[in-house]
């Protein structure tokens, strides 16, 4: 008996021009490369231009991953985005980012459960390919965090960035084993209790401002590594696989210090771990797809590997997604 699955056809990404090091952020608060590298792994951080905004960053990305899986832009019948920093308030940025690519049939649009964005958008878009109505997907997660951030606060500041990445989705049948290629289990959760650990101080409802992030670095830190492998242990129960299996471990790119943590309690090699943390920060619902696409293109990840991602991120929000490329 066969199955639907939504299967990786491409991915692509996309990171703004200008780069800014932790030496330039040490000029401007008080802190020190070695105290951010210590404590995160992060070296660096892309910034957007003025006037370079986060649907402009999707749809590089998303030009990316159509090149990449070699399909057309009008075969695509879904997008899902992934933002906690939308253009607008409405409409959603998906919908530029579909009007950009000449698309005016299907749906597009914009998903926030903030840095685990990407897993609930992947969740979200395999449950409306395998439903059916839709073939093939574009899921992508794109942030311009740097507009969100309160550049005083150097308990914040240094630790985002922004960037967008995408995947091409396409619903294919599959013989219904754990051998399929394709997604083969998600898991989601959300528990609001944590709402007031990481926030943003402002929304169109409470200040008809946009407001500043927010954080009690502490707490998220304390609940992460928890939360992640709860999810990924959920995973491995619905598949029968386990850490030996995996070939690449894609996490959230939060901070080093979270990722090692669970890997290490996963029973996670370090070797299958993919880290791009170093390199452009937490750049939240784009994260996971920055880290695909640069291990895809330097060959890490091969068609058959089985692959786990995961995140956690503000709400508290936290999900896997475990998928045969
Ligand atoms: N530079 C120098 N010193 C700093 C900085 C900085 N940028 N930021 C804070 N400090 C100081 C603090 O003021 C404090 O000083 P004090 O002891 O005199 O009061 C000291 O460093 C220690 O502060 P802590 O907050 O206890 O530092 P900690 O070791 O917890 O590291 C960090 C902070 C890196 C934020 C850590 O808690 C962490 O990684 N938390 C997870 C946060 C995260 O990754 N969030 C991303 C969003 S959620 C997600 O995506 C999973």
């Amino acid at each position: 008996m066969t199955v639907t699955r939504s299967v990786v056809l491409g991915c692509g990404s996309y990171l703004p021009a200008r780069t800014v090091t932790n030496a330039e952020l040490a000029a401007k608060v008080e802190t020190s490369d070695e105290w951010i590298v210590q404590r995160t792994g992060i070296r660096e951080r892309h910034i957007a231009a003025d006037g370079e905004l986060t649907s402009d960053l999707a749809l590089k990305a998303a030009q990316a991953a159509l090149a990449d899986a070699k399909v057309d832009a009008q075969s695509i019948d879904l997008i899902v985005l992934a933002t906690s920093t939308p253009d607008q308030t409405f409409p959603a940025t998906a919908v530029t980012v579909q009007a950009a690519l000449g698309i005016h049939h299907g749906a597009a649009f914009d998903l926030q459960a903030v840095c685990s964005g990407f897993v609930f958008a992947m969740t979200t878009a395999d449950a409306l390919l395998r439903s059916g109505n839709h073939k093939r997907a574009l899921v992508i997660g794109a942030e311009t965090f740097s507009r969100i951030l309160d550049w005083e606060d150097r308990t914040t500041c240094v630790l985002f960035g922004d960037g967008a990445g995408a995947v091409v989705l396409e619903a294919q049948a599959q013989p219904g084993t754990r051998d399929d290629r394709g997604v083969l289990t998600t898991h989601l959760r959300s528990d609001g209790r944590y709402k007031d650990k990481l926030y943003v101080d402002g929304g169109p409802s409470s200040t008809m401002t946009v407001g500043h992030l927010r954080m009690e670095g502490r707490e998220v830190f304390k609940h992460a590594v928890a939360m992640v492998t709860d999810v990924i242990e959920d995973a491995f129960k619905a598949t029968g696989y386990g850490a030996n299996d995996v070939q690449w471990f894609v996490p959230h790119q939060a901070n080093k210090r979270i990722i090692d943590g669970s890997a290490h309690k996963l029973g996670i090699t370090p070797d299958k771990v993919v880290i791009t943390v170093d390199r452009h920060g937490n750049t939240s619902a784009a994260s996971i797809p920055l880290a695909l696409d640069t291990a895809r293109k330097d060959g890490r990840i091969k068609s058959g590997d089985l692959v786990l991602l995961e995140a956690m991120g503000g709400g508290f929000t936290w999900g896997s997604v475990l998928l045969r490329w």
